[in-house]
């Protein structure tokens, strides 16, 4: 079995990464083509969001046939070369299986559309009259969670998008069926599965209003999405694959249940707490300054409690549905190559499994869009008319949108200053913002003090030392509250990380005695600063690791 605690996993969303064949859409030759690329990180796995035929209303999470690839994407013989390539290069393939939910177009479901039983029963239909749902619940991108049929007379439950049907886990033909597919991608040599909104799947046995919320608290880590997911593992052989659960609206028990070895479930889950510390009252569409004291509490308590009863976290900051990470919780201008790594190091050092996603390496920062034309996504757009609806002016719509879309995190990757960043020869299906010019792969590969070369390095370390791996964890709470600090200790040795998440000098409480042979990285030069003299203060965005033995 693999180590998972060396490993390093790297994530593609393949509309955006890199397009072989011009027509403006990322593609898996293109992945192909720039395996090297990945390889020269030191990434161990490649997550790849959904290539899968859909129809791409919510761009492959909206699944029709989960065997074949979509033919914009490529096919399979491209798939089976991408995970030959990446074998060779030492890498393993991880898929995403989109399980709580098809694409109405799959054809389970338009059998179920066409009054089969057997298919009504795949899906989640209750009956009842066109005026009234048969419960209050929203759906995630906006709107009500059911959608009405006449034909049928039936509603359906979406949770996500009209065209993505929750399927029904209860139901032991689904499960099969769902497994068959994981058997069918292990025996092509995938690696590892990612489980898309996998604690979503168990819906309650009873359908009520919830007079206090959208309903989640009824499906969220629902009353058999343990039991599913065991049997899942076990049926299927994965229990020694790289596996993790994406978890939406979470609690710390649950994880450590999905994740705690014994259990046999995942190795892994995300999570998403730590970056809804910026939404007002919780609220995505409305917006904040991010609660640093409340970001450190939570990576606080996560990462003990993990450490303390043997659960497993995925650590990362960036995906396909987040906005970049040095707009959102750095400063892509003044500050933007040193926050960028100080958020790089506080990853990178914690206990758990760290995800790079592409171009976070890059420091690659939010898109900029100024027009609702330039966006693509659906819940995006969605939310620009509920806001409109409720109120707000289009220039503050557009704004909150400028911060939170999810196509902030989707703009086509950059490869060099020519042309749409070297990512298309054609215009690409969604925008890039100018700075493409200075933040791209080419500029930083030849840098040495790039923000690329810091990340290779910490992805190294970790390979390293096993106090980054095994080595216990603390965090110190230590005043004021914009520093987060912690330490990994391990027999006799002890990493002591400092991190400043503001732009202004901070002075640290007690004094830290420097010696040059005790830094294992820093994004600023340490040497010609502290020559035997003690730390008492970091500077904007400074990030230390000491590394000591006692
Ligand atoms: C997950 C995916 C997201 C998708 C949603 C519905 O949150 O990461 O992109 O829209 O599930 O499948
Ligand atoms: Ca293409």
């Amino acid at each position: 079995m693999i180590d998972l605690k060396k490993c390093t996993v790297y994530q593609i969303y393949p509309k955006s990464f890199c397009d072989s064949n011009g027509d403006g859409i990322g593609d898996i030759r293109g992945i192909i083509g720039k395996l090297d690329y990945i390889q020269s990180l030191g990434a161990d796995y490649i997550w790849c969001t959904p290539f899968f035929t859909s129809p791409l209303r919510d761009n492959g999470y909206d699944v029709e046939d989960y065997r074949n690839i979509n033919p914009v994407f490529g096919t399979m013989e491209d798939v089976e070369a991408l995970i030959a390539g990446a074998e060779e290069r030492g890498m393993g393939l991880m898929l995403d299986m989109v399980f709580n939910h098809t694409s109405t177009r799959h054809e389970w479901f338009k059998r179920a559309l066409a009054g089969e039983q057997k298919y009504m029963d795949y899906y989640i239909f209750r009956d009842g009259g066109p005026d009234k749902p048969p419960t209050n619940w929203q759906s995630k991108f906006g709107g009500p969670a059911w959608e009405y049929v006449p034909s049928l007379q039936k509603w359906y439950l979406h949770l996500f998008d009209v065209t993505q049907a929750d399927l029904n886990w209860n139901n032991p033909e689904v499960r099969q069926e769902l497994k068959n597919i994981v058997l069918f991608w292990k025996s092509k040599g995938v690696k590892g599965f990612r489980f898309d909104v996998v604690n979503l799947i168990s819906k309650p046995d009873v359908f009520e209003d919830d007079n206090i919320g959208d309903g989640k608290r009824f499906y969220s880590d629902g009353p058999r999405v343990h039991e599913f997911l065991k049997e899942l593992v076990a049926d299927t052989g994965i229990e020694d694959m790289i596996t993790v659960g994406e978890m939406s609206s979470t609690s710390l028990a649950n994880c450590l249940k999905y994740s705690n070895p014994k259990e046999k479930e995942l190795s892994m889950c995300f999570n998403f707490h730590h970056l809804k510390v910026d939404y007002k009252d919780g609220n995505k569409w409305e917006l904040m300054k991010p609660d640093y004291r409340r970001l450190r509490d939570l990576f606080a308590v996560w990462q003990t409690e993990m450490e303390r009863k043997n659960g497993w976290m995925a650590v990362f900051w960036c995906n396909h549905d987040q906005p970049r990470i040095v707009s959102r919780f750095g400063d892509d201008k003044k500050y933007w190559k040193e926050s960028a790594k100080m958020l790089a190091t506080f990853i990178h050092l914690l206990r758990g499994t760290p995800y790079i996603y592409q171009g976070e390496e890059l420091g690659m920062t939010n898109a900029g869009y100024s027009s609702i034309d330039e966006y693509r996504d659906v819940e995006s757009i969605n939310y620009y008319h509920i806001l409109l609806k409720k109120g707000k002016t289009r220039e503050r719509a557009l704004e909150i949108l400028r911060q939170r879309s999810r196509d902030n995190g989707r703009s086509p990757m950059q490869w060099n200053s020519g042309r749409y960043g070297g990512f298309s020869v054609t215009e690409p299906w969604i925008g890039l913002p100018d700075n493409y010019k200075w933040i791209n792969v080419a500029a930083e590969d030849r840098d040495e003090d790039s923000i690329l070369n810091y990340y290779r390095a910490l992805v190294e370390l970790r390979k390293q030392h096993k106090i980054i791996q095994e080595g216990r964890i603390e965090f110190l709470l230590l005043k004021p509250e914009e520093i987060f600090a912690y330490k990994r200790v391990l027999y006799g040795q002890e990493l002591l990380v400092l991190n400043n998440f503001s732009g202004k000098n901070v002075p640290l409480c007690k004094p830290i005695p420097y010696s040059e042979h005790s830094c294992l990285i820093s994004n600023y030069n340490q040497a010609e600063n502290n020559q035997g003299r003690a730390i008492k203060s970091l500077r904007p965005y400074e990030s230390i690791a000491f590394y000591g033995k006692y």
